[in-house]
């Protein structure tokens, strides 16, 4: 049996896991996979029963399971909890503790929902990229300090910090994936201001080597910014620190209409995590109007990086194809002319479609 661990965490986490889960087990009936579940609390829910946002027996089981499924964490009523205590702490805790080193957060084009992207159309068409973003290293886990006092005024400060091994292991991931791919690598830094992304370019250029049928080239991060938006065809894989990753792949997740619809997946040396890329949604978590595409989209990525069944993925991704093209549209979406469903109806609709 492939034991998956499932953990909703707060707000739409919960009926978008949910959603997710059926859609798995319809999978699993047709493709006979032998999948079992066990669901773990984190964040906000975490920790109001157990007064942390992500338990030590929480993390070892993740430990010992074959995928772990994630909604979201997060919400108003935790946010004023000291940082150690905040539901984003549950994502650091799972990034380190299952060392989840690359987040890859692929951006597709919908041709039916092609209308909700904010770019013209004729840029956005046939666009398709892979942000790998590191996870696990740079300025989100360098040493910090929160407050201090200097010549009687108060500052506060971050620390960028690469190393060799840490760039080389990300980089090899990027070409890797990029020869099944388009073989295309473009590794976005700051190099002309910043030292740890002078090593990042180096360490890139290196690991290229080994790669001779990829094609690489480097931009700074502000160029990149701003060619997502000029011309996101030109992108196969981007491989990126854990910062600009994050600011990126924002920026990428709206090429395609709607944050709603983008997985991820976050590779580990041992078991990997898979959510979608958007947050708990507060304002809507309990209304049953939640679009579950992103989530079940990730359970497709699960099946694939974890499982190894690219068949079973394949086929989630070809019923969601399906409901779209059938004019199904959960309200993030939804337009003139489409058929409005809740939650629980697109969900049953992509069950039928497997
Ligand atoms: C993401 C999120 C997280 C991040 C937040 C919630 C801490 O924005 O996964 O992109 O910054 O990594
Ligand atoms: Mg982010």
């Amino acid at each position: 049996m492939k034991k998956i661990i499932v953990i909703p965490g707060d707000g739409i986490g919960q009926e978008i896991t949910a959603s997710a889960v059926e859609v798995l087990k319809k999978v699993d009936e047709k493709f006979k996979i032998g999948m079992e579940y066990e669901t773990r609390d984190a964040g906000g829910t975490s920790y109001e029963k157990f007064g942390s946002p992500l338990t030590d027996e929480t993390l070892d089981a993740c430990k010992k399971a074959d995928g772990v499924l994630f909604g979201a964490v997060g919400g108003k009523k935790w946010d004023s909890l000291p940082v150690h205590l905040r539901p984003e702490k549950a994502i650091f805790g799972l990034r380190k503790g299952l060392g989840l080193f690359a987040n890859l957060r692929p951006t597709k084009v919908y041709p039916e929902l092609i209308n909700s992207s904010p770019l013209k159309k004729e840029l956005v068409a046939g666009s398709d990229l892979l942000i790998v973003r590191e996870l696990v290293g740079g300025i989100y886990f360098g040493p910090r300090c929160e407050s201090e006092t200097k010549d009687g005024v108060e500052q506060a400060w971050d620390t960028e910090i690469y190393s060799v091994p840490e760039i080389e292991r990300i980089t090899k991931l990027a070409f890797e994936t990029a020869k099944i791919r388009r073989g295309k690598v473009t590794s976005v830094d700051k190099a002309n201001v910043l030292a740890a992304s002078r090593l990042w370019r180096k360490v890139v250029v290196d690991v290229a080597k080994n790669f001779p049928d990829v094609e690489l080239n480097h931009l700074y991060v502000d160029n990149a910014a701003m060619q997502l938006v000029l011309n996101p065809k030109q992108f196969d894989v981007i491989v990126t620190n854990n910062i600009f990753g994050d600011i990126l792949s924002d920026e990428a997740a709206v090429i395609g209409g709607s944050i709603g619809l983008m997985p991820s997946a976050s590779i580990g040396e041992f078991t990997s995590l898979y959510e979608p890329i958007h947050g708990s949604a507060p304002d809507i978590a309990g209304q049953g109007i939640a679009n579950p595409m992103g989530t079940i989209l990730s359970a497709a990525m699960l099946l694939r990086y974890s499982l190894n069944r690219d068949d079973a993925a394949k086929a989630i991704e070809t019923a969601i194809d399906r409901t779209l093209a059938d004019g199904y549209r959960t309200a993030d979406i939804f337009t003139d002319g489409f058929k409005k469903v809740g939650t629980n109806e697109v969900t049953e609709i992509i069950i039928k479609n497997i």
